[in-house]
């Protein structure tokens, strides 16, 4: 599904950059998403939401924050 129209860009772009962990400033660089009309810009900041919370490497932090909050 194309998530920025002015670029082109779709959900698939930003999760590929968003999986190698990439944040969405890097993302917005790299890409140029949300660099045009910016109305894009709070979905593909909800894609990149949704792949930092279904990562690994958050959950790892995620597990790492519960085990310290109990120690
Ligand atoms: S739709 Fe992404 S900048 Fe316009």
């Amino acid at each position: 599904m194309i998530i920025c129209v002015c670029r082109r860009i779709s959900d698939r772009d930003i999760v590929r950059h968003a999986r190698a962990g990439m944040g969405f400033d890097e993302i917005q660089l790299e890409l140029g998403v949300a660099t045009q009309c910016g109305r894009c810009e709070g979905c593909a900041r909800d894609v990149v939401a949704q792949c930092s919370a279904t990562s690994p490497t958050a959950n790892i932090k995620q597990a790492t924050h519960l085990l310290e909050s109990h120690a």
